[in-house]
Formats: structure tokens, C-alpha cells, sequence
């Protein structure tokens, strides 16, 4: 048994703190409370497996043990290569009703079915179902949401457009109809950097507005020689 619950070193995805050797993952995403406390719509960025998803979801369960606000984790991974736009935006709000269900935080699982009939209901849903949902959900909570969207790579082309300009709407009507207070964009790309690129006539010509939404790029950092000394330190100390 003492075998079986020893730690292992991990690289196929991310980590569990509970089976794997690992450096703390809160403290890599330095700048992140100052830009939720704010209340800011931001990007974190970086390399292919440079740990990402673990910081994110680590971050969540920080601050939900922090209790000062609601925080979830969803990723849209799974939209990856559906071509539709209409379908993909239900694709992703049935995925983030998923999430919410296994979000292990209870006020979010409890209220995951009531959103998902309401959102039936609603005429709005099919013009604007990521809006729709984020704005019931927020209506039903007691704090403040905080969002992370990791593997946002998975938007292309129109639905890129149509998913930014929902949050986009969401964020500047949230003075007067329920919104996360923020939301951070996670990916391989800074999206920053991809909407300064895009030109009016490319098909984003609310590419300013979209901009003016995400306030900050951060790049999350790359593991340093003594990050990978003090991973092999916690084994050493396991083993002996
Ligand atoms: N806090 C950590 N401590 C030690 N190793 C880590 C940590 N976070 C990530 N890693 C290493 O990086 C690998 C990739 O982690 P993760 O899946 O979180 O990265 P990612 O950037 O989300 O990857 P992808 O770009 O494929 O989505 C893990 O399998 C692990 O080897
Ligand atoms: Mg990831």
C-alpha cells in the first residue's frame, strides 16, 4: 500500500498534487489577484506543456478556499475541430454546464441544472448562448464569479469572433445585468497579440473593443534549472 500511495514524477498532463511531485503552482501566476481584484478580463499565455491547465486550476481551488468568491475552471478543448459556429457556441455552453456540474464547488453544482432549463427558455440563447449563460448563472450566485477559460486555441475564425464578442457585450452590460467580475484567457497564443494583428478588413473590425476588454498579457514563466532542483529535491527527500 505504502507503494502505491508514493509520488511519482509526471509529464503526461496536469498535476495532481496528491500523486505527483510538484512545485507549487499558485505562486507562478504572479500579478493574477491584483488583476481579479480589479475586476479585469485578462490573457495568461505560454509555451505547450509549460503548465498552464495546473496553475489555472490550482488557482481556482485557491480561491475558493479563500471563500471570498466563486471561481471555476472550464476547458474548450473539446469544441477543437467542430466547424459550425452555432453549433460550437452550444457546444461550448453544454460543456460549461458539464463543468459546473463537476466543479467540486457546491454552490455551482447545485444551481447547474436550474441555469441549464433556464437557458431552454430564454429567446436569447440562440442569438447569444455564451452570454446568456454566463449573465443566468452570475444572477443565481451570492459572490462574485471568477473564470478561467483555459485551451481557448480551440476558437477559430468566426467562432473566435462570436465567443469575444459575447464576453465582450457581458463585460461592458455588467454594471447593470449579472457578469463574471473576471475572466481569464488561457491558451498557446497571446490573444492580445492575435487581435493586434487581425485588421479591419481580416473580419474583426471590433478588434479595438475587444482589446480595450482583455486588460493585461501575462506570460506565464518558464521553469527555472533551480525550480527543476527543487522538484528533484522532493523525491530525494521522499526516497532517501
Ligand atoms: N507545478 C508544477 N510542478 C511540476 N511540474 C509541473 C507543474 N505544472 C506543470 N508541470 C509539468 O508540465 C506538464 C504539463 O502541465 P500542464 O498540462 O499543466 O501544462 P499546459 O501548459 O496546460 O500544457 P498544454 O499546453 O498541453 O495544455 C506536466 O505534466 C508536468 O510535467
Ligand atoms: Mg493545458
Amino acid at each position: 500500500m505504502t507503494e502505491l500511495k508514493s509520488k511519482k514524477f509526471n509529464i503526461s498532463g496536469p498535476r495532481d498534487p496528491t500523486l505527483h511531485y510538484m512545485l507549487p503552482a499558485v505562486p507562478r501566476l504572479q500579478g493574477v489577484r491584483d488583476l481579479i481584484k480589479s475586476g479585469l478580463f485578462f490573457v495568461i499565455h505560454a509555451l505547450r506543456q509549460s503548465g498552464k491547465t495546473t496553475s489555472v486550476k490550482a488557482y481556482a481551488d485557491h480561491l475558493n478556499e479563500e471563500g471570498g468568491c466563486h471561481a471555476m475552471y472550464h476547458s474548450l478543448e473539446t469544441i477543437r475541430g467542430v466547424a459550425d459556429v452555432s453549433e460550437t457556441m452550444d457546444a461550448i455552453v453544454r460543456g460549461f454546464i458539464v463543468s459546473l456540474k463537476i466543479s467540486n464547488v457546491e454552490d455551482l453544482e447545485n444551481i447547474a441544472d436550474s441555469v441549464w432549463n433556464e437557458l431552454k427558455e430564454t429567446c436569447y440563447y440562440s442569438s447569444f448562448p455564451v452570454l446568456t449563460c454566463l449573465s443566468a448563472l452570475c444572477g443565481r450566485l451570492d459572490k462574485e464569479l471568477v473564470l478561467f477559460f483555459d485551451d481557448v486555441d480551440a476558437l477559430e475564425g468566426e467562432t473566435f469572433i462570436q465567443f469575444f464578442s459575447q464576453l465582450r457585450v457581458g463585460y461592458v452590460e455588467r454594471s447593470f445585468s449579472p457578469f463574471p467580475l473576471s475572466i481569464a484567457i488561457v491558451g498557446v497564443r497571446d490573444i492580445k497579440a492575435r487581435l493586434i494583428e487581425k485588421s479591419p478588413d481580416s473580419g474583426i473590425s471590433s478588434a479595438s473593443g475587444l482589446l480595450n476588454m482583455l486588460a493585461k498579457s501575462l506570460r506565464l514563466q518558464d521553469f527555472t534549472p533551480a525550480d527543476i532542483a527543487s522538484l528533484y529535491a522532493q523525491h530525494a527527500k521522499a526516497t532517501g
